[in-house]
């Protein structure tokens, strides 16, 4: 891969408003940090059309704003078109996974799971949805996105080289 190709990078998760998009601002902060965000485009999407156009729910806008994040975009649908604009699509948990593969008609994205970037995690690992419990679990999946982006970073300028 060139050194001048931008890397499209995709977070997907069930709602586009609790994961995703804290995994978006996560990895958004983390290429900025690491002067690489020449080299990506990063956005998120969900499977589900429920919350299309809402912003960030607000426990996930608190646990990043805590961490000088701010979440600005709002959430949107995953389509097909997005395995042709992205190279890399990212969902959080095996649903998502499964569900993106049956929306999938075609495009050349390399579809993974974001916890197979966790250092601290076992095969499989996902996500946990945060959006029925308390603000504890958003604490938590802060902590596992935080880890997996900062892997998932590497693996990806890894592959530039
Ligand atoms: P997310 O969380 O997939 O991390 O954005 C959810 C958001 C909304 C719903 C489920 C999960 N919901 O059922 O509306």
């Amino acid at each position: 891969m060139s050194n001048s190709h931008v890397t499209r990078v995709l977070f997907v998760c069930l709602g586009n408003i609790c994961r995703s998009p804290l995994a978006e601002g996560v990895f958004r902060e983390l290429i900025r940090e690491e002067a690489v965000d020449h080299r990506y485009q990063v956005d998120s999407a969900g499977t589900g059309a429920w919350h299309v156009g809402e912003p960030a729910d607000r426990r996930s806008r608190a646990v990043a704003e805590k961490h000088g994040i701010a979440l600005e975009g709002r959430a949107r649908q995953v389509s097909d078109e997005d395995f042709r604009d992205f190279d890399v699509i990212i969902a959080m948990d095996r649903e998502n996974q499964g569900n993106l593969e049956r929306i999938r008609n075609g495009g050349s994205a390399r579809l993974h799971l974001l916890r197979e970037f966790d250092p601290e995690a076992e095969d499989d690992a996902e996500v946990p949805d945060p959006y029925y419990g308390g603000p504890g679990g958003f604490d938590e999946v802060y902590d596992i996105v935080h880890r997996s982006c900062v892997e998932l970073l590497e693996a990806l300028e890894a592959d530039r080289r």
